[in-house]
């Protein structure tokens, strides 16, 4: 199979109405996206992917009532998050109907539902007659792409199409809250920052396991890793320590000439850094670097979920 890149989204819909796959935009990253509703075709994004069958997918949906269509007894916090922060990089976690399939939700009672904030994939997912499953379009563990290059570059001859919608403006993965209970809490963070969600619902809690699935704790901690081995600390002192390697430095705002050298954000913007964060990671693993240093950023806003991600990347070396 030869994988197109293009901007069709008719040619996008007719293939996945037929039951194909393919990598979608999204104002986070990329998505391995088939219909949600085909337990065949959901069978097909964990096999592409990778993916172990225990970590559920989230259901991709084009208009935020379709929350109603696959969901019981929604919570106000549920409503009032969707009303606000929809479309956009948030997944709900509710209560699911029977209309999703077992194998979406790893035979889970509850399914994480988003709305993407991207016009093409809105575009797409109000045409067809179904919500789209799509993990990220990364081979499981490895770092999530923000371009449709970097869907090809690992996925190429797995799947038909990559529908081409530039690169993602957020960089980083949706937030998600799980609203299944009365007390809402964040599994992951993510592209909305926790500052903005407890504005909506006051203060809510943060538990981040190694993985968001509760069943297997431990089984993820190394998530959104580069091939080569990343150590977080401070730059100077790890450069120093490392002398006999080559090494390669991933930096907040300050430039390392000496050094394959990827700076996230110059003036310390961190949505700039989110942005960044992905594609940078891969330029220094593709790089012929021995070793990626990398420091941490400041921890508020988006910065938490940057280093969520600078965290889980780096291994211990
Ligand atoms: O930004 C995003 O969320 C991207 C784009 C493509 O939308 N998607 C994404 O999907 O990051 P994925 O599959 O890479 O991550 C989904 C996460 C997994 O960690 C999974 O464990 C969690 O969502 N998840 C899905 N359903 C869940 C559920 N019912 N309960 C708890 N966690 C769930
Ligand atoms: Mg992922």
């Amino acid at each position: 199979m030869i994988t197109l890149v293009g901007k069709n989204i008719e040619q996008a819909a007719d293939l996945l109405q037929k039951g194909e796959l393919c990598g979608i935009p999204t104002e986070t990253v990329y998505g391995l996206a088939g219909n949600a509703l085909d337990s065949e075709v959901v069978a097909q994004i964990f096999e592409v992917k990778g993916r172990p069958v225990f970590d559920p997918l989230i259901v991709h949906i084009g208009r935020a009532s379709d929350l109603l269509l696959f969901s019981e007894e929604l919570s106000d916090a549920a409503k009032m998050l969707a009303t606000s922060f929809w479309p956009g990089p948030l997944s709900l976690i509710v209560k699911r109907n029977a209309i999703i399939p077992d194998l979406v939700t790893s035979g889970l009672d509850t399914v994480a539902i988003r709305m993407p904030k991207h016009p093409i994939s809105l575009e797409l997912l109000q045409k067809l007659p179904f919500p789209l499953a799509a993990p990220s379009a990364n081979p499981f563990g490895y770092i999530s792409p923000t371009s449709a290059a970097h869907v090809v570059d690992q996925l190429n001859g797995k799947i038909s199409y990559v529908l081409d919608g530039g690169p993602s403006s957020i960089g980083i993965e949706s937030t998600i809250v799980d609203c299944s209970s009365d007390k809402p809490c964040i599994l992951r963070l993510g592209g909305l920052s926790i500052e903005a969600i407890e504005k909506v619902i006051g203060p809510i809690d943060v538990m981040t396991h190694s993985s968001s699935q509760p069943a297997a704790p431990g089984m993820l901690s190394n998530h959104y890793s580069p091939r080569k081995p990343m150590i977080l600390g401070k730059i100077p002192e790890l450069i120093e320590e490392h002398k006999a390697l080559k090494v390669g430095v991933l930096s907040f705002t300050q430039a390392y000439e000496n050094f394959t050298n990827k700076v996230l954000s110059k003036s310390g913007d961190l949505h700039e850094a989110a942005r960044n964060l992905f594609g940078f990671m891969r330029l220094l693993d593709e790089s012929d670097c021995d070793l990626i240093i990398a420091e941490s950023v400041p921890d508020r806003g988006l910065g938490k979920a940057i280093n969520d991600r600078l965290n889980r990347a780096s291994s211990p070396y």
